[in-house]
């Protein structure tokens, strides 16, 4: 369903992204791990297009979505929702508007100036709000909420597009472990139940192992890893990690290993109950 071939990013001499060729036949919860610089953000930022390609080709389902031009580029946008670190809601605003804007690039330019938002849209976000545990958050401005909150408040936004894909780019590196687990739950269970795709940037192995379907490792660019986590042994990490033999897991690790998953599960649901 998602052919990416020979997909190379140049800034001026300096290639960050390195002939990448992935397929994937099925929606999967895939994780993207590499030391920093390696490349992962502008894979994602290719994805979506928010980047320019310098050469190779994306093909989803039937769509080129490297050719892909105006309207075209833009509904493809919408198809590939995508999460920040940094979670780039507007602070000031309520959480439901913040919501609401995932469906921006649908409305026109006058309701949107009064914001004006048809009771349907307004029902559906506060449904995904609910969903996602935060429902009762909705009236609050988004920078009152924490930091876990505000990720749901990103996924919930991303939602509303109702995308193919969520393209997340380290979407739990500034969260502390327990927030950092609900969210990556949150994603997990989007993609379990709505057989959405999910592509995650994430800095640490213990949550790629934990949470993804498949791994892919990036180094300077390249791809050196594409496998199931059982396969990502400890020397395939150093290799990913071009980290020399005083390389320990725990450099790469948070301490998101030493929390139990059914305890964030637990969490997650008491909220959502
Ligand atoms: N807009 C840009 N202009 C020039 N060089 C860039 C730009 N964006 C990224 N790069 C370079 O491309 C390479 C890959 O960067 P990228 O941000 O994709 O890495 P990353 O794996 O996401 O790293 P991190 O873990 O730090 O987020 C780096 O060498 C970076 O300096
Ligand atoms: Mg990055």
């Amino acid at each position: 369903m998602l052919r990416i071939e020979k997909l190379t990013k140049k800034f001026g001499r300096n290639t960050a992204v390195d002939s990448a060729t992935i397929h994937v036949d099925k929606p999967m919860m895939i994780g993207v791990i590499g030391r920093s610089g390696a490349g992962k953000s502008t894979l994602l930022r290719m994805l979506n297009r928010l980047e320019d390609i310098t050469e190779g080709t994306i093909i989803f389902e039937d769509r080129k979505v490297s050719s892909l031009t105006g309207a075209d580029k833009r509904a493809w946008q919408a198809d590939c929702a995508m999460i920040f670190q940094q979670f780039n809601l507007v602070p000031r605003m309520d959480v439901v508007s913040n919501v609401l804007h995932g469906t921006l690039n649908r409305r026109s330019t006058l309701s949107t100036l009064f914001n004006l938002y048809p009771t349907d849209d307004i029902h559906r976000a506060i449904d995904i709000l609910d969903r996602l545990g935060i429902a009762e958050h909705a009236p609050k401005r988004a920078e009152a909420l924490s930091g876990g909150q505000q990720q749901r408040v990103a996924i919930a936004r991303a939602l509303m597009q109702d995308p193919k894909i969520i393209l997340a780019d380290e979407p739990i590196a500034s969260l502390d472990p327990m927030n950092a687990q609900v969210v990556m739950e949150a994603l997990r269970r989007i993609h379990e139940e709505d057989g959405r795709m999910v592509i995650a940037n994430l800095h640490t192995l213990d949550t790629a192992r934990r949470y993804c379907d498949r791994v892919i490792g990036m180094r300077a660019g390249r791809i050196v890893f594409d496998g199931l986590p059982e396969q990502l042994t400890t020397d395939m990490a150093r290799e990913i990690y071009g980290a020399d033999a005083t390389f320990s897991e725990e450099a790469t690790s948070t301490e998101i290993n030493t929390i139990d998953r059914s305890a964030a599960k637990a969490a997650l649901a008491k909220v959502t109950a």
